[in-house]
């Protein structure tokens, strides 16, 4: 008995390793392109599937082309609505890049009134189509559209917390970009510890905790990890934000997601999750390092010790971070 329930779980484990349907909502954007380039290029990929209100299936025509194992699918709103549900049904992983980017003068949260229906009608398919998929929330402000996602799920009774995850990868992308710049140093090998939210004084970077705690005292610095996405924002000129390396992100973390899927230990990626680290403070949803696993989020690490300035940086980070992340709940109590 026992020797055949291993048998089918190693069975199990096996075919869930073969078949990772991976889902973009929003293919066809400045992110959407470039992430289902990187997806394609991915072998742990095996079904790429790619919606769109617009062109879904012209974008997915176009990288369908490139020699790699995968089949790729596009997918748009046709007459039924049916489009949106069969580009969800078996996936393992949805990312979402939907919705309108930034441009300057603009900070994340001037985003809300379009984002949030456009991801609270996206988490509503998710939820009916393929509520047990990994869903990784680019779009912003996430601070909000993660929370909106819990409410979405939680009022259909398919909510699991340790499959939700906003995407912050960029903010460490950055960090570890930016301190190499400085330090002169391979960015690969800067592992920067970014954690709270994903806009302005949320994003705390804990260079204290890096191989160069000297760093912590310099505002510069830390501005430019807080706010480096307003530089793309105002270099494209009304034309978006950041595109590429938030592909470049994304797929990151798409990558580690499906790795830990697929059985590698100790995975760990920074990620915007529900989380009890500064619940007591009415806080959420939180961004810290979190150790992936088969079911998702397998454990979240604590944020460890900050030093003066840091913990500053914090106390401003979750004043904002709670008002956002209410300001998400808000809307889908008014907005169901
Ligand atoms: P974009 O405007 O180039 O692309 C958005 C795409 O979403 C478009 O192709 C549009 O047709 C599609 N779309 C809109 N409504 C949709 C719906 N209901 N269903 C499916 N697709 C829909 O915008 P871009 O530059 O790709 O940015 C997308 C989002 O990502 C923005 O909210 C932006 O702020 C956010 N972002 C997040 C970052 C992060 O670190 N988490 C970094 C950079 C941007």
């Amino acid at each position: 008995m026992f020797a055949a329930s291993r048998i089918q779980a190693r069975a199990f484990s096996a075919s869930a390793r073969q078949l990772s349907k991976v889902t973009v909502l929003g293919a066809a954007g400045g992110i959407g392109q470039p992430l289902s380039l990187l997806l394609k290029m991915n072998p742990r990929v095996t079904e790429l599937s790619l919606y769109d209100i617009r062109q879904g299936p012209g974008v997915a025509a176009d990288v369908s082309h490139v020699n790699t194992k995968s089949t790729v699918k596009g997918y748009q709103p046709d007459d039924t609505g049916a489009g949106l549900g069969e580009a969800l049904k078996g996936s393992e992983v949805v990312l979402i890049p939907a919705g309108v980017p930034r441009k300057p003068g603009m900070t994340r949260d001037d985003l809300f009134n379009t984002n949030a229906s456009i991801v609270r009608d996206l988490a509503k398919a998710c939820a009916e189509h393929c509520p047990e998929a990994n869903l990784l929330i680019i779009s912003n402000p996430v601070n909000s559209t993660v929370p909106i996602c819990r409410e979405v799920f939680k009022a259909r009774g398919v909510y699991n917390p340790k499959r939700l995850f906003g995407v912050t990868t960029l903010d460490v992308v950055r960090a570890s970009r930016f301190v190499s710049e400085i330090k002169g140093t391979d960015p690969t090998e800067e592992k920067i510890t970014v954690v709270g939210g994903h806009s302005g004084v949320t994003i705390v970077p804990l260079f204290s905790q890096s191989k160069h705690p000297d760093l912590s005292s310099n505002a510069e610095l830390v501005k430019r990890v807080q706010f480096g996405g307003d530089e793309v924002v105002k270099a494209k000129d009304g034309a978006g934000s950041a595109t590429l390396s938030m592909a470049m992100a994304g797929a990151r973390m798409a990558d580690s997601v499906l790795r830990a899927i697929g059985g590698e230990k100790g995975v760990v990626e920074p990620t915007f999750v529900e989380s009890p680290l500064y619940k007591d403070q009415g806080i959420d949803f939180f961004s810290s390092k979190v150790e992936l696993g088969p079911s998702g989020v397998e454990k979240i690490l604590p944020v460890g010790e900050l030093d003066a300035n840091e913990t500053q940086l914090l106390e401003a980070c979750v004043g904002d971070l709670k008002k956002n992340i209410e300001k998400g709940v808000a809307f889908l109590a008014s907005n169901p």
